[in-house]
């Protein structure tokens, strides 16, 4: 039986990380996996982490199994960290949440959510997204309709595109939003444009979903929350995905949570039964090591002082990054590259064509994605000269 299946190919950015691995090019430049990088080129534990696990490795008494709605410090600190500890939501218990395996995990209980209320609503979800967000809502059996989202000739969102395909989401469909560093693009709403998608879902009906993975690292932890914490004032229904994996580096403890903000306290209630019967049938539990670090943080004055300085340093480390790409590239070219200054998070467009990153790769080891999706972080002080000279001598067509 097992025999008729094939080989499938490697996950696309996956598979282009691995090929780097093993480029023997001293000089090669991985801009490929969306993680934070440091200058010295490692993806490090934050401190508060490093002493969360202390503490916890000292007190624990048990390994049995997570309660299915996973901890409740851990919940707790992940709705007031995305919602703010003043959103009338909150207050008013009409917020809950589950604990996930990760964003994910997160994403996917919310489309077993969606599916129990909706088996036939439509996702809309921007072009472009994050692949994996069609896999994960897919299989639930969503179907999708695309928005206009980036254009790449002005290198920002064109928000009319966006506006217009959206006047055809009608009660019963979902929009998928990006709630800050938009992943591939960088480019983000405003506050205004934020408010202008409230209005719409007041008036069409439609549920946002929110996945908010990068909380933190485009212009801090409140600030890139406005646009969801806007959405949760205005709008009765709201579903959230947050994950733990970038803003505190667990990536693979597999941290995350399912938000969900309802009309009532009795539905915030009943959403946590659903989502738990959904995860059941998928994984039982969510694992305990990644929740219990980051509930201990969130609920430790000193852990969390300790944890936002660390992430605040991360952040301005990414935006002096960009920055200094931007010059670099202009150095070497002559292109206008601002839009990388005015981009936020780990990602963003080079605006380079498949042939042009097939180049980059091929002649300089440069590894970033087909659709020339690099990873702000994975730049660094050691190679960002190489980088900017390979782009430049890539666009002017010569050879290495
Ligand atoms: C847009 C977006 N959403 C969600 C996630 C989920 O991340 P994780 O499952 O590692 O928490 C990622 C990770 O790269 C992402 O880029």
């Amino acid at each position: 039986m097992l025999d008729k299946l094939t080989q499938l190919p490697e996950d696309s950015i996956l598979g282009l990380a691995a090929a780097c691995r093993v480029d023997p090019n001293p000089h090669k430049v991985d801009l490929t996996v969306g993680i934070y990088m440091s200058e010295a080129g490692i993806c490090p534990v934050f401190d508060a982490v490093r002493l969360a696990q202390q503490a916890l490795i000292e007190e624990e008494t048990t390994k049995a199994y997570m309660p299915p709605a996973g901890d409740a410090t851990f919940n707790t600190g992940m709705q007031r960290l995305v919602m703010g500890g003043d959103s009338p939501a909150l207050a008013a218990g009409r917020v809950s949440s589950i604990q996930t395996p990760g964003g994910c995990g997160a994403i996917r209980i919310g489309a077993e959510v969606i599916h129990a209320a909706a088996p036939d609503a439509r996702v809309w979800v921007s072009d472009p997204t994050w692949p994996v967000h069609i896999p994960l809502l897919g299989s639930v059996g969503l179907s999708f309709e695309t928005y206009r989202y980036y254009d790449p000739a002005e290198h920002g969102v064109n928000f009319e595109g966006m506006v217009a395909d959206l006047q055809q989401a009608r009660r019963g469909d979902v929009v998928l939003l990006h709630g800050c560093c938009h992943n591939p693009c960088g480019a983000d709403l405003s506050l205004e444009q934020w408010g202008t998608i409230a209005d719409m879902a007041e008036r069409q009906g439609f549920l946002p979903f929110v996945d908010i993975a990068y909380q933190g690292l485009g212009d801090g932890l409140e600030t890139d929350a406005a646009g969801v914490r806007l959405l949760a004032e205005r709008l009765p229904e709201l579903i959230i995905a947050a994950s733990c994996s970038k803003n505190m580096g667990l990536y693979r403890e597999r941290t995350g949570a399912a938000i969900f903000v309802c009309a009532s306290a009795d539905n915030a209630r009943a959403l946590v039964s659903q989502a738990q019967v959904a995860a059941r049938r998928i994984y039982s539990m969510p694992p305990a090591h990644g929740a219990l670090l980051a509930g201990r943080i969130l609920s430790d004055e000193a852990l969390t002082a300790n944890w936002e300085d660390e992430l605040q340093a991360m952040c301005r480390r990414i935006n002096g990054l960009r920055t200094s790409l931007m010059s670099k590239l202009q150095q070497h070219s002559d292109r206008d590259f601002s839009f990388i200054e005015r981009e936020k998070g780990m990602f963003s467009f080079l605006g380079l064509t498949p042939a042009q990153a097939l180049a980059l790769r091929e002649q300089h080891s440069v590894y970033m994605l087909d659709s020339s999706r690099i990873n702000v972080a994975g730049v660094n002080g050691a190679n960002i000269d190489y980088l900017a000279e390979a782009v430049g001598k890539v666009l002017r067509g010569e050879a290495a």
